[in-house]
């Protein structure tokens, strides 16, 4: 959380850090601020609320530069306040903006008072200006300084510093958190990913833990972790504007889930070019795969509920134990680590910090082997994964995942049907007709988004309630998981879903006249107990709102509302039964009126605990 950028250039660079701001509001959007070198001074201007507020003071104050830094905040230490924003700045001289958390902040705060630094906010962020700043007044270079200062700290850090009588140095440091520098001609940038920085540069280093940037304008060089000189690979990003941009759409979170037939068959020509086989998942692969006894998942919210979605398949296809697990949860409990139990990681961002721990601890447990499902490439968890399933969902830029869950699902079932069929638990035929299912499925998730106006009829009966239960069993128990969290995420109503058969053993208490209740019923082996369920809540006055399919044979009756996807796709079908929950969540937040893509207290990529 928390976007940083920054620009070293021979023109005003004012509207690059303001335009790559706003594209990483997706990581914070709390306040947002930037800092440029003008003349003598370090002029700043910060706001708290979005990009635009802080954009409209810079142009009020007309500000210029040709180096600066810029900042868009998830709030971590320190309220919500203009004194809390980024950039922060040291005696008129050192500015600092920073993703990340210092973990030792307080002996470093107490360590900088005894040294006369007083401090305006309450920000960890403001000891790193500081503690430059102590380094730097003491005859440091400013890279040294920086150097120094950072080796200091304990916890994670993305930085980008700027100094006043250094017009032509911008340096950064990263440790945990992603930074990239982007290479111009004659200009260079730093940003936490690339979409910041894409209409400046495509071409891009990628720095590595520990690595610290001196950027001019000619040039950049880097150092690694052991402060060795050190020269990183230049990328050229495939990232496009255009992904970038709403298009004909109203909301990022829109777009995205229109665009998963898209993502979907992008994902599936993956597994196509391949076949189940191994290297789907990387080299190493094939070497790993038929040694592996078990499978442990670990993944935080939306690619939780993906992760629990696979152990049905991976157990059921691949015949190996599997278990699922919150990230944050494992990686403080004292957990049975079988070192053949293949680590699976899920991550849109690939950079969730829960997430991240969690692999490490399950190394330091003993786990051989693990193996990432992720969406940004050269992001964190691949990087320190021996296996990787990249989806091909393109920028996810709306809050609320949409695209990214799907296409981690048919991730995840190319995982089960591999292992299925390196245990030789997968015949030809079975393997021809997964594949066949798989290539239908884009089809029939565009036929479920054609169900949008009825989706959008039931939202407004939604919109009023203050609680909404949803309901689903065996592969589908997940998908309402699913769906309660994107209802409460983004409209605010809070939603809770549940394995229908375990309605009676409590929740069935709130259910009455006020609570929606949302059942996911294809015609799958568990349709008849779903049924019996809803015949529960019935006899308790409680309303239904049943998605299902054509085979399910559901009629419309009085307090039972149903709509129908044209048909039921198999072992496919949590894919499918995934959207219409996504466009219940969109439109009873459009109802609503609530901030769909950006919702409050929320922000894209968790980088903090
Ligand atoms: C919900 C949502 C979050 C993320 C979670 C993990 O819509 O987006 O629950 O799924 O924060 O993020 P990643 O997948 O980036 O690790």
């Amino acid at each position: 959380m928390c976007g940083i950028v920054g620009a070293i250039a021979q023109r005003n660079i004012v509207p690059i850090l303001v335009e790559g701001l706003k594209r990483l509001e997706y990581r914070g959007y709390d306040s947002a601020g930037v800092a440029v070198l003008a003349g003598d001074e370090i002029r700043r201007v910060r706001r708290v609320g979005r990009v635009a507020e802080m954009e409209s003071a810079a142009a009020e104050d007309g500000l210029q530069g040709q180096l600066g830094i810029g900042h868009t905040r998830w709030a971590t230490h320190g309220g919500v306040t203009e004194y809390n924003a980024h950039p922060h700045i040291s005696f008129g001289k050192i500015a600092v903006v920073h993703n990340g958390i210092i973990e030792n902040h307080e002996q470093q705060r107490q360590r900088l008072k005894d040294l006369g630094y007083a401090f305006e906010s309450q920000t960890d962020t403001e000891v790193i200006a500081h503690l430059v700043h102590h380094y730097y007044q003491s005859g440091s270079s400013l890279f040294d300084a920086v150097k120094q200062a950072t080796r200091e700290l304990t916890g994670a850090y993305a930085i980008g510093v700027i100094a006043l009588d250094r017009p032509d140095e911008l340096v950064c440091a990263r440790m945990g958190c992603p930074l990239l520098v982007g290479l111009g001609e004659g200009e260079n940038f730093i940003a936490s990913d690339v979409s910041a920085i894409l209409s400046a540069t495509r071409r891009v280093i990628f720095l590595e833990e520990g690595d610290i940037g001196h950027l001019t304008r000619d040039g950049v060089k880097l150092i690694d972790k052991n402060d060795q000189p050190i020269e990183r690979p230049v990328h050229l990003s495939d990232v496009s504007l255009a992904s970038l941009e709403l298009g004909p759409y109203s909301h990022f979170m829109q777009k995205e889930i229109h665009e998963q037939p898209k993502a979907l068959s992008d994902t599936i020509e993956a597994v196509q070019d391949y076949g189940f086989n191994p290297e789907l998942f990387g080299d190493a692969a094939a070497g790993i795969l038929p040694q592996l006894e078990g499978v442990k998942i670990l993944a935080c919210g939306t690619s939780y509920y993906a992760g629990m979605t696979a152990k049905y398949w991976i157990e059921s296809i691949a015949g190996l134990p599997c278990d699922v697990e919150i990230a944050s949860e494992y990686r403080y409990r004292d957990a049975f680590a079988n070192p053949k139990h293949l680590i699976v990681t899920i991550s849109q961002s690939g950079e969730t910090l829960d997430t991240m721990e969690a692999l490490k601890y399950a190394k330091e447990l003993g786990h051989q082997y693990a193996l990432s499902i992720c969406n940004v490439r050269e992001s964190a968890i691949p990087r320190a994964s021996d296996l990787v399933f990249y989806t091909r969902a393109g920028a996810e830029i709306g809050v609320a995942s949409t695209k990214a869950f799907t296409t981690q699902l048919v991730g995840l079932f190319a995982l089960a049907v591999t292992l299925g069929k390196t245990r030789g638990r997968v015949s030809a035929e079975a393997e021809a007709q997964y594949l066949d299912e798989l290539r239908h499925l884009p089809g029939s998730v565009q036929h479920a988004l054609n169900l949008e106006p009825q989706i959008k009829a039931w939202s407004e009966r939604f919109a009023a309630k203050d609680d909404a239960l949803f309901l689903g069993r065996g592969l589908h128990y997940p998908i309402a998981l699913e769906g309660a969290l994107k209802l409460k995420e983004i409209s605010y109503i809070h939603a809770e879903a549940y394995p229908a058969g375990e309605l009676k053993h409590g929740p069935l208490a709130l259910v009455d006249e006020n609570m929606p209740v949302v059942v996911i019923a294809p015609n799958d082996a568990l349709l008849e107990k779903v049924k019996s369920n809803m015949q529960e809540v019935r006899a308790r006055g409680g309303e239904l709102f049943v998605f299902a399919d054509a085979d399910s044979h559901f009629s419309e009756s009085d307090g039972v509302h149903v709509i129908r996807t044209p048909r039921h796709v198999g072992v496919l079908s949590p894919i499918v039964h995934t959207i219409p929950v996504q466009m219940l969540a969109y439109h009873v937040a459009l109802s609503r009126g609530t901030d769909v893509d950006k919702p409050r207290n929320l922000a894209k990529s968790v980088t903090v605990e």
